[in-house]
């Protein structure tokens, strides 16, 4: 069975995930507080590399300077007797009431400004921490009613928001890239930059587009009936696969935020296996921080707090070594060629040929039997999942 997690497996956690007391819109939370330094000791402990945060899940909003300094003291005294690092830092645009209409896109001009000026100082403790990524999640950035948004102007807000950011980092020489996180709803009735297809395209338009990316999380995409594997694909496949959010979702609900592999269980070993693999005919694999973002269940005590935490890194690796079985197996490799999956790397022209010459090609139309297709050939698709289940069943 799958090693324990070792810090190589590069696994990060957020101060408020572990941190997260079971409070939901229905009732109060089912657990105490966490200190920082506990859960950092907890997690180097547990086999985790790293520890992420927003700057009011370290210090109280509203906290006064010397009350702030104390915290981050603490954080770094930690992290130093222990060797955890930070790999990401992240801004709490959402949980203040200023913030309900959004940060960087709310109507009002007053509160833009004071969001531009609480990132600004988070971009700060990231860049004194060492953090090499800066998450974006705008969860409050969006609308409930079409009339209440304008979606053109908000979009604009947000470039001139996040371009602001960027002239700063490359003015101060700090080595950071920012990583957008989609979602489509909650707490918004919609959000802005919805998926990852929306980040990528609005990240097209920014001027220094090489110093953005995105932060999909499983849940969101899923969220969105998306298949979140595939997304991943298409975000390696554009070079913005900057940092990821593992968690667990099963269907189209509310954000559930389960552990890893208790949501969509194929879904996931799909996933490990383009991370650590690349895809079926190589490309990119991923090699940033495995960060989970999930809510510890609102049932549990803080044993099953430190329970999850092990189940999400155990997970990851069980899948990670039901991946490699997958790939190894001959019979697998049969199937992925009766499935023809290798062909489709073969360019669909010959190199030189042009399109007179396809046009003169008659075994390309007038002599093609389409007709083959029917009752005759099929790809094996079937035989190629039935052998995914297996490996993942523990069945070969
Ligand atoms: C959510 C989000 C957040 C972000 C976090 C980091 O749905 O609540 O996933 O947890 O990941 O704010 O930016
Ligand atoms: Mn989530
Ligand atoms: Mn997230």
């Amino acid at each position: 069975m799958a090693a324990q997690p070792t810090r190589d497996d590069k696994f990060s956690f957020g101060l408020w995930t572990v941190g997260y007391n079971g409070t939901d819109p229905f009732g109060g939370p089912t657990r105490a507080p966490l200190d920082v330094v506990h859960v950092v000791e907890k997690l180097s402990e547990l086999g985790a590399y790293g520890l992420t945060f927003h700057d009011d899940d370290l210090f109280a909003f509203g906290s006064s300077d010397a009350e702030r300094q104390t915290q981050i003291d603490r954080l770094k005294g930690a992290l130093e007797s222990t060797g955890l690092i930070v790999p990401m830092v992240t801004t709490n645009l959402f949980s203040p009431p200023v913030f309900k209409d959004g940060g960087f896109t709310s109507n009002d001009r007053t509160i833009r400004r004071f969001a531009l000026r609480k990132v600004l100082r988070n971009v700060d403790l990231a860049a004194e921490l060492g953090a090499k990524t800066f998450v974006m999640w705008g969860g409050r950035e969006g609308a409930e009613y079409n009339a209440s948004k304008d979606i053109r102007q908000a979009l604009e807000r947000y470039r001139e928001a996040v371009n602001l950011l960027a002239d700063y980092t490359t003015s101060k020489g700090y080595d950071i890239r920012f990583a957008i996180e989609p979602k489509p709803n909650e707490p918004r009735g919609d959000i802005l930059l919805p998926t990852l297809g929306h980040a990528i395209a609005f990240i097209d338009t920014l001027a220094r587009p090489e110093l953005f990316g995105v932060n999909p999380e499983v849940g969101h995409e899923q969220m969105a009936g998306l298949n979140y594997s595939a997304g991943i694909a298409q975000a390696l496949y554009s070079g913005k696969l900057f940092h990821i959010d593992l968690n667990g979702q099963r269907g189209i609900k509310y954000d559930q935020d389960l552990v890893f592999g208790h949501g969509e269980l194929y879904d996931a070993f799909a996933l490990v296996d383009l991370l650590e693999n690349g895809s079926p005919q190589g490309g990119p694999t991923y090699d940033g921080p495995r960060h989970f973002d999930y809510k510890p269940s609102r049932t549990e005590d803080e044993s099953g707090v430190w329970e999850s935490v092990a189940a999400n890194m155990r997970n990851y690796l069980l899948l990670k070594e039901r991946a490699a079985a997958f790939r190894a197996d001959p019979e697998v490799q049969e199937a992925l060629q009766r499935a023809k999956v290798g062909e489709l790397a073969t360019p669909t022209l010959n190199q030189g040929e042009s399109i007179d010459d396809l046009l003169a090609d008659r075994t390309a139309f007038e002599d093609f039997d389409a007709n083959a297709y029917f009752d005759a050939k099929g790809f094996g698709f079937v035989q190629l999942q039935q052998l995914a289940t297996e490996h993942l069943l523990g069945a070969r």
